[in-house]
């Protein structure tokens, strides 16, 4: 694939190897701003915004994915194979289904938890349509889950690792939703499996880690007060990974 891609007109050699992608570009901007010294911006592009800086003197980039999983598949894609991308880290929120006292796992997540997507279940024919079904499985990756999960001991940040469903419908029929919350899925969202699919087929790394912002069953929903403090421990764990993979 070419440099400058489609969707990103950033040069040779202005991201680096490990890129945090929020869905939101203005939450890159927010990251890139206040968590990182000696920022650039090197793409505007549809206002996808992407930026390289330090983060403890080590260079890393974040960048937006846009929602859903064509959004996240072009971004994810066009950083793995035109800009040589090693890992991708993406960060956001996602919905949990149903009572967190509930005994069963997938009801075992509250709001503001943090989950961290190890394999994901979908709707979406992505996979058949990239030619991947029955080829990959869209799982995180093992290198960067064990990484994670020891930055998350040493920072004391609970981290709930399982099995998360990637949706191509954000206005869901509530009966698909309550089959879901029958099952071991721990939170919904909708741009992992192309994240997870890309980067099996490219053999890079990749992995998931949401603030459950949103309750779908009981139609609960965190404060923007709660959603910003929330979204700092993940911000944090984020850093923290794309340290570990650059040094
Ligand atoms: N559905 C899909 N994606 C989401 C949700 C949801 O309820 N909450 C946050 N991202």
């Amino acid at each position: 694939m070419n440099i400058p891609t489609p969707h990103n007109e950033a040069k040779k050699g202005d991201i680096a190897k490990t890129v945090i992608m929020p869905g939101d570009p203005l939450r890159a901007k927010y990251i890139a701003e206040n968590f990182l010294d000696d920022v650039y911006c090197y793409n505007k592009v549809r206002n996808m915004l992407g930026y390289t800086g330090k983060y403890n003197g080590i260079e890393i980039s974040v960048q937006g994915s846009g929602m859903g999983i064509p959004s996240m598949g072009i971004y994810s894609r066009e950083l793995f194979e035109g800009y040589e991308v090693n890992n991708i880290i993406r960060i956001g929120t996602c919905g949990s289904l149903g009572n967190p006292k509930s005994s069963k796992i997938a009801n075992s997540v509250e709001l503001k938890d943090i989950i961290v997507a190890k394999s994901v279940d979908t709707d979406s024919n992505y996979l058949v349509s990239s030619n991947l079904e029955g080829k990959i499985l869209p799982e995180c990756s093992t290198t960067l889950l064990d990484k994670l999960e020891s930055i998350a001991k040493k920072l004391d940040i609970k981290i709930n690792i399982g099995k998360i469903f990637t949706s191509d419908v954000f206005y869901k029929d509530i009966s698909g939703l309550i089959e879901l919350s029958k099952s071991d899925i721990l939170g919904v969202e909708m741009e992992t499996l192309a994240l997870y699919a890309n980067a099996k087929a490219l053999d890079k790394n990749a992995i998931a880690l949401y603030t459950v912002s949103d309750n779908i069953i009981l139609n609960k929903e965190i404060s923007s007060n709660e959603r910003e403090n929330g979204l700092n421990k993940m911000i944090d764990l984020a850093l923290n990974l794309a340290y570990e993979c650059e040094k």
